[in-house]
């Protein structure tokens, strides 16, 4: 019998999760019984769509948590919360305002819902990643007045952390609607140090449950202030969103939102000092803290984990990963951990002693050792954005033909291609290909990358015959 998922998913129980979901491989309450619970709109259960009972419980605890005005559950990620958002703040033909590191999940709903993407003019902190800040958003808001919203990123997934309230400030002063992103930060709800997305003023913001809580995969929030209309909110998510949502995925919202109620500050408070201590420990063997310096007025995330790495990030997460520890990401210098909060002792224990053994090996000069695992060079971001030939709507449907990363320089794409994870996009369809991304789209292993086709090339916009 030939059962491929299952003989996949079994490699996975016994390794050491440092990713999402956060659920570090257990339920938060025991008792959880996948294929018993999976059930659909009964008369004795409830309508996520139209929610009058268990499902509306749910959703009013989570909303009085993250003092909301309304609280959608989702069962389609942060990625069906965002195109909600965009839905019901902006209409066909308007531009939006977006941050130049926007998840892809905002511009797919630009193309789709034919909304102008414009891009507030970034930032870069001292170790070159990037953020916005408010007088960014100012400009962008005079320059397209016509534009209903702003988007913006709460905290990214290095745990750098916007100055949201100065966004909202900016963005409220002009009269226009602030949509948030705040996926990396449903533990903000929970949280004494970083307020949560509505309590810096965002009118809209998606949290993702499974990227920092344990909860299951796709599990996430959609959080609404006050004078936003629930209603058509809900109707719109009904748009984006399945109409048979995984009742195992809203428990499993549910399992999480209540386990942080009951226990969530002492976990949170365990973990930081976990951290804190495991970063000295990691300092010594040469793997320093990669959250320093935050510009003014931001801060970081102390409860994600960015560790330097001197061999690499992505040697340092491959050898990692034959130790039997998967961690979320890696960069060019850098790995990316997201720590299990029903968990991080143990995690963190595991990930000190691979690290130990990595750091040996360094240090005892057998780099051969090292040098046999393949190294894959990493993704910087291109020092010159590209310029718009085509409206982002226009290109992604416009006929195309497939075009090698090295050949695409001067070419108009029909795909918005970045790596993945992180999800943020290089170039948008309808951007012309400048040599430095076809340089960089050539030097990146396809796998790593967004958008392109199955074959590893990008589908240009057609050429029209002369
Ligand atoms: C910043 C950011 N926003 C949105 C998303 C989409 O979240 P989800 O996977 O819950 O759909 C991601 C996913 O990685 C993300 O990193």
């Amino acid at each position: 019998m030939l059962r491929p998922m299952r003989r996949m998913l079994r490699q996975v129980a016994g390794r050491t999760s440092l990713h999402m979901p956060a659920t570090g491989g257990r339920a938060p309450f025991r008792g959880f019984h996948a294929y018993r619970w999976d059930t659909t709109e009964l008369p004795i259960t409830d309508d996520l769509y139209h929610p009058t009972g268990a499902i509306a419980q749910a959703e009013a605890l989570l909303a009085a948590r993250a003092d909301a005005g309304a609280s959608l559950m989702l069962s389609g990620g942060s990625t069906a919360g965002i195109h909600a958002m965009f839905l019901y703040a902006a209409k066909r033909g308007q531009p939006v305002i977006l941050p130049r590191n926007v998840h892809v999940s905002a511009l797919s709903i630009c193309a789709t819902a034919g909304l102008v993407p414009i891009f507030a003019e970034p930032s870069f902190t001292k170790d070159g990643r990037l953020y916005t800040t408010a007088e960014a958003y100012a400009r962008a808001l005079d320059a397209h007045p016509d534009a209903p919203c702003a988007f913006a990123l709460h905290v990214d997934y290095e745990g750098l952390v916007s100055d949201l309230a100065a966004i909202a400030q900016a963005v409220h002063s002009r009269g226009k609607l602030l949509l948030c992103d705040e996926a990396h930060g449903a533990y903000f709800n929970w949280r004494e140090d970083i307020p949560n997305a509505g309590a810096c003023g965002a009118d809209l913001y998606v949290q993702s449950a499974h990227k920092t809580l344990p909860a299951l995969t796709a599990g996430a929030w959609l959080h609404a202030s006050r004078q936003v209309d629930a209603s058509r909110l809900r109707s719109m998510l009904r748009m984006t969103q399945t109409s048979s949502p995984s009742f195992l995925t809203l428990l499993s919202l549910d399992e999480a939102r209540a386990w942080m109620d009951a226990r969530g500050s002492r976990a949170l408070g365990r973990m930081g000092l976990l951290l804190e201590r495991f970063r000295e420990q990691a300092a010594r063997l040469g793997y320093a803290d990669g959250q320093c310096d935050p510009p003014r007025g931001l801060r970081y995330d102390r409860l994600r984990l960015v560790l330097c790495a001197p061999e690499g990030g992505a040697l340092l997460a491959k050898r990692l990963a034959d130790l039997r520890v998967d961690v979320e990401m890696s960069d060019t210098a850098h790995i990316v951990c997201i720590v299990p909060i029903n968990g991080a002792k143990g995690a963190l224990r595991r990930l000190l002693r691979a690290l130990r053994s990595t750091a040996r090996m360094r240090n005892t000069q057998d780099q051969s050792a090292l040098r046999h695992l393949e190294s894959v060079p990493l993704p910087m971001r291109p020092t010159v954005w590209p310029t718009r030939r085509l409206p982002l709507h226009e290109a992604a449907f416009a006929e195309t033909e497939p075009v090698t990363p090295a050949a695409s320089a001067g070419r108009i794409s029909g795909v918005t291609v970045g790596p993945y994870p992180p999800g943020i996009a290089w170039l948008t369809a309808g951007d012309e290909i400048t040599q430095e991304i076809a340089m960089l789209l050539a030097q990146t292993p396809p796998e790593r990358l967004f958008g392109l086709d199955q074959a590893g090339m990008i589908p240009c916009v057609k050429l029209k015959a002369e």
